[in-house]
């Protein structure tokens, strides 16, 4: 099949699928303390639904796909969802974007069917900050769910994700470093994005990738750039003078990478967004509970993904607020 193309020549090679509107967390970043109205079941897609829609998607050029929520693994069965998606042909990579509370009863499951990349929330190592941000007293339950993975080497690299906050992240990016050089993980800042249902972002709020870099080479020297072979990478990837460690920073405010930005989405209740801060969707649930044939689902994405927005607006007049916040979305 022809390439999946957008009108600015971007080609289209991973799809982001989300599994669950819900979550056992409150991340004020993303959610209210009271949670949003959950979607009803029969609004989210089924596996069979999402199966036949990444099938398709697989046969147009996707070749990576990542599974994430609200939290996916409140979702019931997902290592069956794995276990199928794995079995595609033509996919290349398959991963999970996790806040990790229940890796330790799931990480098995998830490794024998076949996940090999993983990555997990994580915004600070302090309990009493973490229950502040996830509204949560769960912090010994994600480390848990770190340690967790330790047995199951075949899922890697496992990625720590925290969300950068000014006067929240700044006093804990050493211990991160440690953290994550001690115990192998990838570490990757993002800067904060007005996507928070409260509609909480300021400005100000946001702490650049730059400026947390600019605390590591105090400690540590200079960076060491790793090169990767593809440039639709969220993250700018580091390594230590000693070699020892990745740090990353994704930093879609103050350094936008949408030129570069070869992904896609489709929302629990299956809606195909085609940036994170679409204003619109595409709805494919219709489409696939109709009598339409696959050539006619291929045609409702490829004609989704050429209207593929140019870039985001963050900081600038033009900016618009996404119909949907973080959680309905999947980040
Ligand atoms: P890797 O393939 O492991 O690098 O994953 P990833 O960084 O694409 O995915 P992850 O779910 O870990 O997302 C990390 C952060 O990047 C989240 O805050 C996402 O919302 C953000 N992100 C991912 N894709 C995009 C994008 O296309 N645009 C913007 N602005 N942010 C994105
Ligand atoms: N800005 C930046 N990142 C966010 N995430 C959730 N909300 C925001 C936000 N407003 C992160 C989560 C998770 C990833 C999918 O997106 O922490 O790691
Ligand atoms: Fe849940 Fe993720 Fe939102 Fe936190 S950021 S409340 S883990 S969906």
């Amino acid at each position: 099949m022809e390439p999946l193309v957008d009108s600015y020549g971007r080609r289209i090679k991973s799809m982001r699928i989300s599994v669950t509107d819900k979550c056992n967390f409150r991340c004020t970043y993303c959610m209210p303390a009271e949670g949003l109205p959950w979607l009803k079941k029969a609004e989210i897609l089924s596996y069979e639904e999402l199966m036949r829609i990444s099938r398709v998607a697989v046969s147009m050029g996707i070749e990576q796909i990542r599974l994430t929520g609200g939290e996916p693994l409140v979702r019931r069965d997902l290592p069956e969802l794995v276990h199928q998606l794995h079995e595609l042909e033509g996919l290349r990579s398959l991963s999970l974007t996790t806040n990790g509370i229940l890796l330790p009863q799931q990480a098995k499951a998830l490794a024998e069917a076949g996940l090999t990349r993983i990555n997990v929330s994580l915004d600070t190592l302090l309990h009493e900050k973490f229950t502040q941000v996830t509204r949560r007293d769960q912090l010994d339950r994600v480390l848990e769910g770190l340690d967790a993975l330790a047995a199951y080497p075949s899922i890697h690299p496992i990625k720590i994700n925290a969300v950068a906050m000014r006067n929240f992240s700044e006093a804990e990016v050493l211990d991160f470093v440690r953290f994550a050089r001690d115990k192998a993980y990838a570490m990757r800042w993002i800067e904060f994005m007005p996507l928070d249902a409260d509609q909480i972002w300021r400005k100000e709020d946001i702490l650049t990738g730059g400026e947390i870099k600019a605390i590591i080479e105090a400690a540590y020297g200079p960076l060491v750039p790793i090169t990767s072979g593809d440039p639709s990478e969220t993250a700018r990837r580091y390594t230590f003078s000693d070699n020892i460690g990745e740090v990353g920073f994704i930093n879609p405010v103050s350094e936008p990478f949408c030129a570069q930005c070869d992904r896609i989405r489709i929302t629990a209740d299956g809606q195909l967004r085609t940036c994170l801060f679409a204003t619109e969707e595409t709805d494919l649930r219709s489409v696939v509970r109709s009598d339409a044939d696959d050539v006619e689902l291929a045609r409702v994405i490829r004609q989704a993904v050429w209207h593929k927005e140019l870039k985001h607006y963050i900081g600038d007049k033009r900016f618009k607020r996404a119909n949907r916040s973080m959680s309905m979305i999947g980040g």
